[in-house]
């Protein structure tokens, strides 16, 4: 949660932060603010989003080469001007931003408070700062050693960047569970919480370890950790585009990103999946495939739209590898002191590879001696790295708030990953594997197809976009889609959606069900189809709406329900990447049809880096 943006170099800093933090804007839009040195520290800030703070400062001096900026995602004070970042010490002198949580934020600032300190926020991050100051006070030291003495008693997650008008030429930032990159270009470095603000000045940059600190003056870069001791920088290459990061035309990055997916799914399986030499490729899968087949128990842990993922690997998993699993919200395992064996194989899913539960919780997975393996899309994040193994969903940058095209790509990593286990293992049959290897081939062109659907998803989200609550329904492998479909719609629209196994819906929510409840069932042809064509006809009874996702041609269903959306026919164990398009659709287009922020739902942050 809160992107973090700092330039020091030539360039004019604003219009370099200002840029930055709309990249950033995914990560939080609560409140923004810059703070630039030029003879003297200059501060704005504003509640509301980037685009607010740019129209407050028109006119203003805004001219440095030295600036900090912050978007923020509230945790410790309601989103106003007063608790936005930057803060500024008690002398007026310094400026600092902080994405994270200082847990121990009330006894520093009662220490501070005794020493009459006085506070215009209510931040931890304003408590940080000014403890920052105190030390540097009481111990007649620099600023660098005060932000070392005070890392060594904070508790929590932090990234931080701190400037100080009596050091014109320097930013110091730090960070523990929190990302940070550092971008190096000529003479100059830009700072932010992932590369997009940094890609279109230069590729090289560093990812910054956790306790290390970081000082910056024009042209140098110096990495220490908090022992005051040099470590040598580790330069990287980004492999990313500025294309990849723009809405090249789509009015959201949220509809761009669904109608990428027959891309993302194409570029997730190249150089992986040979399907006419019944070959899956997958160094990390193949290096560790000992441990893999012999696990005794793979436990997933995700979060939100990547836990459905794990939710539809476990089916997945269970039938083809014949292996136990258990899937996991990583903020349950994290704390509940779960057991864990050395045979076990921890997989954690997750977008930006920054989740914090998800981080800590596959930490101490790590240390009961499980093997991690990461399906991870945010390359070289920090579950990457933490983890042993692990395979990338090469799906791209996501911005939009609402997962979806790291979604089908995490389904298409997780179902290699299980037949790749399922072959070696010789647990699935050959016809059976070199059926699945072509399905999987024919995903993206059928995802084409699927996406054809769309003007008749575009009239339906009209028709129903003033529904107060929805039902999702699916069975096997399709209830965690009915799951995922309720999300996307709660997450864009702002309308009640529950998902539920279809069967389990008579214990409880069929109590709902009248003729103003829509009820999307995913329908497709699979093992369970007559049960849940049952299920239609239970709704239908009770003069419930159904709107039916189904495999073309399906006119039994048609018949009954009073929407259908058709997908392409497809195996049971992959129809689920077809399945859950249309209602990424419906989400989307009824989040417009309502005149919502589809791309910055209230509330939300796409990566939550607090716990
Ligand atoms: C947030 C995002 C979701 C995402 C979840 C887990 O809630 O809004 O889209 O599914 O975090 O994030 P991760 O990056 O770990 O997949």
């Amino acid at each position: 949660m809160c992107g973090i943006v700092a330039y020091i170099g030539p360039k004019e800093a604003y219009p370099v932060v200002l840029k930055g933090l709309k990249r950033l804007e995914y990560r939080g839009y609560d409140s923004s603010g810059v703070a630039l040195l030029n003879n003297g520290l200059k501060v704005y800030k504003k509640k509301g989003k980037v685009a607010d703070l740019e129209e407050s400062l028109v006119g203003k001096d805004v001219h440095a080469h030295i600036g900090i900026g912050h978007t923020r995602w509230a945790t410790h004070g309601e989103p106003s001007d007063r608790n936005a970042h930057p803060h500024t010490s008690s002398n007026g002198k310094m400026a600092m931003i902080h994405n994270g949580i200082i847990e121990n934020y009330s006894q520093l600032k009662n220490e501070l408070l005794k020493k009459g300190y006085v506070f215009e926020s209510d931040t931890d991050t304003e408590v940080l700062l000014k403890f920052i100051e105190d030390i540097q006070l009481n111990n007649e030291c620099g600023l660098e050693e005060a932000v070392r003495i005070a890392l060594k008693r904070v508790v929590g997650a932090y990234v931080i960047v701190l400037i100080d008008q009596d050091h014109p030429d320097t930013l110091i930032a730090a960070r523990k569970g929190s990302p940070l990159v550092i971008g190096i270009g000529k003479g100059e470095h830009f700072l932010a919480s992932d590369a997009t603000p940094i890609i279109e000045y230069t590729k090289e940059v560093v990812y910054v370890n956790d306790y290390e600190l970081a000082i910056i003056r024009p042209g140098e870069l110096v990495l220490k950790n908090l022992g005051n001791e040099k470590i040598t920088p580790f330069v990287q290459k980004l492999d990313l585009e500025l294309a990849a990061i723009e809405k090249s035309g789509y009015d959201h990055f949220m509809l761009k990103e669904i109608f990428e997916q027959p891309q993302t799914i194409f570029d997730c399986l190249r150089g992986r999946l040979d399907a006419n030499a019944g070959a899956i490729t997958m160094a990390g899968v193949q290096n560790n495939i000992d441990q893999l087949k012999n696990a005794s128990r793979i436990i997933i842990v995700a979060c939100g739209t990547s836990w459905h993922a794990g939710l539809l690997a476990e089916y997945i998993f269970e039938e083809l590898c014949r292996i136990p699993v258990e899937v996991e919200y990583a903020s349950e395992f994290r704390y509940r002191n779960p057991v864990v064996h050395k045979g076990d194989v921890i997989i954690a899913v997750s977008q930006s590879g920054e989740t914090a539960d998800t981080l800590v919780a596959i930490e101490k997975a790590k240390e009961q001696g499980a093997l991690i393996f990461g399906v991870v899309n945010a390359v070289g994040s920090s579950i990457a790295r933490v983890s042993n193994a692990g395979a990338y969903t090469h799906a791209g940058p996501e911005i939009g708030v609402a997962s979806t095209k790291a979604f089908t790509a995490q389904l298409v990593v997780l179902t290699l990953i299980a037949l790749k286990v399922a072959h070696e293992k010789k647990t699935i049959d050959t016809s059976r594997f070199m059926h699945l290897l072509s399905e999987l081939h024919e995903i993206p062109e059928k995802v084409e197809l699927t996406l054809r659907s769309a003007p008749k998803v575009k009239a339906l989200a009209e028709k129903y976009r003033d529904a107060r609550d929805f039902l999702y329904l699916g069975r096997g492998y399709n209830f965690p889609i009915a799951l995922e479909g309720a999300l996307k719609l709660k997450e864009i629209s702002y309308i009640h959606a529950e998902g539920y196994p279809a069967a389990e819906m008579k214990h409880g929510p069929i109590a709902l069900v009248d003729e103003h409840l829509p009820v999307v069932f995913v329908a497709t042809r699979d093992s369970y189809h007559e049960k849940i064509v049952s299920n239609i006809q239970e709704i239908k009874a009770r003069k419930g709406k159904v709107i039916a996702v189904i495999s073309e041609g399906d006119e039994n269903i048609s018949r009954m329900a009073d929407d259908t959306i058709e997908v392409p026919e497809a195996d049971e164990l992959v129809a689920p990447i077809l399945s859950v398009v249309p209602l990424q659709l419906l989400a989307y287009y009824i989040g417009v049809a309502k005149d919502l922020d589809v791309d910055k739902p209230r509330n939300l942050a796409k990566s939550v880096t607090v716990e």
